[in-house]
């Protein structure tokens, strides 16, 4: 089947560098008002471990669908002036978690986000007016302006779906290691050609890991980060209290930190944990499986 011709445009938004002084200043704006970490982990959705944005858009979906809904039937204009004021207090809310993990997406991405929130908002403004003209006793320009932001609400909710089903925002990078490593134990490297306490990358079975010695102890985790793919192995050891063991290896591109001990996420915008090896030293060579 043929894909809708105005749909293709949409392939053209991720191209689009037009887009950039927008893209470029409003990430400017995120930034500084989001600026606390603990703000960000949790807009992210790092204690959900799954981004939090996509679970908000049913606020105000659900909300002004049934206001939409209710709007059909006669007397019911309290309910529906409820629904839509809820749903205006919902995408604000919304949004914010939006725009945090926008600006930690690729230029693509960004691009493309930046006309998705343009869009919504605009829906938004509708329903603001929407609520505003129901308050006056004005339910029929109150109706109008609903079934209108709806039908704008659904663009921005096709460009959601783009971002994230096309370009794949929001989903975890990581490989699928438990489908495609080999069982038992695999030999890594002999133990005196690991580094002390720096990040060194090794692919095993076809699998790039990322390792970091202490000692005989050795941590060994998925070296494709999470959030968008980025090698660890470049990034940095961070000390952090929260952290089993301590230690994390922060993403070169966007400060993901993931505990080198167990993988879990301490500090977004990543979602999904590392992948992590057990590792055993046997005869002087280090080696590796997947956890039982
Ligand atoms: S690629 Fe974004 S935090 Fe790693």
């Amino acid at each position: 089947m043929k894909r809708l011709p105005v749909l293709r445009n949409v392939d053209r938004l991720e191209e689009a560098t037009s887009l950039d002084p927008a893209v470029e200043k409003t990430r400017g704006v995120v930034d500084a008002v989001l600026r606390p970490r603990w703000l960000r982990d949790v807009l992210h959705g790092v204690p959900m471990g799954h981004p939090v944005h996509p679970l908000g858009v049913h606020v105000p979906l659900g909300a002004w669908i049934s206001a939409g809904v209710l709007d059909a039937v006669p007397g019911t204009e309290q309910a529906s002036r409820a629904l839509v004021g809820v749903g205006v207090l919902g995408a604000s809310g919304t949004a914010v978690a939006g725009f945090a993990d926008w600006s930690q997406l690729d230029e693509k991405q960004q691009r493309v986000g930046i006309v998705h929130a343009a869009v919504n908002i605009v829906a938004t403004g509708f329903f603001a007016a929407s609520f505003v003209q129901r308050s006056r006793g004005k339910h029929t320009s109150g109706k109008v302006l609903s079934y209108a932001g709806l039908a704008i609400a659904s663009g921005g909710g096709y460009l959601g779906g783009h971002l994230t089903y096309r370009q794949a925002a929001g989903v975890s990078h990581a490989p699928d290691v438990e489908a495609t490593f080999p069982s038992g134990w695999q030999q890594l490297a002999p133990l005196t050609d690991l580094p002390e306490g720096a990040l060194e990358k090794r692919v095993v079975a076809d699998t790039e890991v990322v390792v970091f010695r202490r000692g005989e102890r050795v941590s060994v985790l998925s070296n494709t980060c999470s959030h968008l793919g980025a090698e660890l192995h470049d990034g940095y050891v961070v000390e952090d209290d929260s952290a089993p063991g301590g230690a994390c290896v922060e993403c070169p591109w966007h400060q993901s930190a993931f505990s080198l001990d167990t993988g879990e996420v301490i500090h977004g915008p990543a979602t999904s944990p590392q992948p992590r090896f057990e590792s055993r030293v046997v005869d002087g060579t280090v080696e590796i499986r997947l956890p039982r």
